[in-house]
């Protein structure tokens, strides 16, 4: 199965890595250490130790008199710099470089990384433009799931899952789906979704559920294969809940939230908390049934509006020729 060489993945967002802590990633099979050192530069290199092999990830970081670090290996402390290079024991002269860096693509706030790969799509600007208009309010739900990434994105663009996988949070009585606008390797779907009522007892006993409103409108803003952005708005603000991709390996796949907010009312920003914390439960109801799907079951029976699924579908087995829409749907 592809993991879709040549596209940006976004690794992460700079608030999720603290200052001289080395955070492990991983992309296309491959482990890598991220760390951020005081000055805000991002350095990452393969995870495991040119030595005999710890992970660097599980070591510290040591601060230069200039606020740059260097990672220090767990298992007998050597010092790696952001290019790779040492300082053997009894030595005063750096080795030239062990590790060889991953390249990454540093655009304010995020980090991303084609992997080594050549590009062959361009990394979409639509984060740049939301981080200038938006607040950010976190990131949540860093989730690695046992899966390839086909059924990961297929998840994200299955309009009919809400009241299956997310019926326990929402309480979707149906999917009105309205429209679905294809330009090639972006698209936008939107579909109404109403809820169930909830009683006195309910709203009592979880007073969140006052924020879900009686019919969830929602817009997702598809950038693929690495984004999806719904869009959500109600009478205080808007929320950007960004939902990122990143194959780790040919059976397991990474996900994550980044959540952006437009308040139009002071107390919206109040709530960003509540938001995350929706965001984090939607995400563990998809990991929870990716984890319970028998992959490659051939699919006899098809639903209407799975248009989404479609375009996943076809952006895959195109990749990356396709750039044209489809413009019969
Ligand atoms: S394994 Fe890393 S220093 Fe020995
Ligand atoms: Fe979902």
């Amino acid at each position: 199965m592809s993991m879709l060489e040549g596209a940006p993945w976004l690794l992460a967002h700079k608030s999720m890595l603290e200052v001289n802590k080395p955070k492990k990633v991983s992309l296309y099979g491959a482990d890598y250490v991220l760390w951020q050192d005081r000055t805000g530069k991002i350095n990452a290199l393969p995870n495991a130790c040119p030595h005999m092999g710890a992970m660097l990830s599980e070591g510290w970081c040591h601060e230069h008199e200039d606020k740059t670090s260097a990672v220090v290996c767990p298992f007998h402390a050597l010092e790696f710099d952001s290019e790779g290079c040492t300082i053997l024991p009894g030595s005063k002269k750096k080795t030239l470089p062990q590790l060889e860096p991953l390249p990454l693509i540093i655009q304010g706030n995020f980090i991303w990384s084609y992997g080594g790969h050549k590009a062959k799509v361009p990394i979409p600007n639509i984060l740049n433009e939301i981080a200038s208009q938006y607040e950010f309010i976190g990131h949540t739900a860093d989730t690695s799931v046992e899966t390839d990434l086909l059924p990961m994105l297929l998840n994200m663009h299955d309009y009919n899952h809400q009241n299956g996988t997310h019926s326990p949070l929402f309480k979707i009585q149906e999917v009105q789906f309205e429209s679905f606008t294809d330009r090639g390797h972006q698209s936008d779907a939107f579909y109404n979704m109403p809820t169930a009522q909830t009683s006195w007892r309910e709203k009592l006993s979880n007073p969140d559920v006052l924020l879900i409103p009686k019919i969830i409108k929602a817009h997702l803003e598809n950038h693929f294969p690495s984004l999806v952005i719904a869009h959500v708005e109600n009478g205080l603000g808007k929320i950007a809940q960004i939902h990122l991709f990143v194959p780790e390996s040919k059976t397991q796949t990474r996900t994550y939230v980044l959540m952006y907010g437009l308040p139009k009312h002071p107390a919206f920003m109040v709530l960003g908390k509540k938001f995350l914390n929706f965001a984090k439960i939607v995400v563990e109801q998809d990991a929870d049934i990716l984890r319970k799907i028998y992959l490659n079951t051939p699919q006899k029976i098809k639903l209407n509006n799975e248009v989404g699924m479609d375009w996943v579908r076809r952006n895959f087995e195109n990749w990356s020729e396709i750039v044209e829409p489809n413009l019969s749907k």
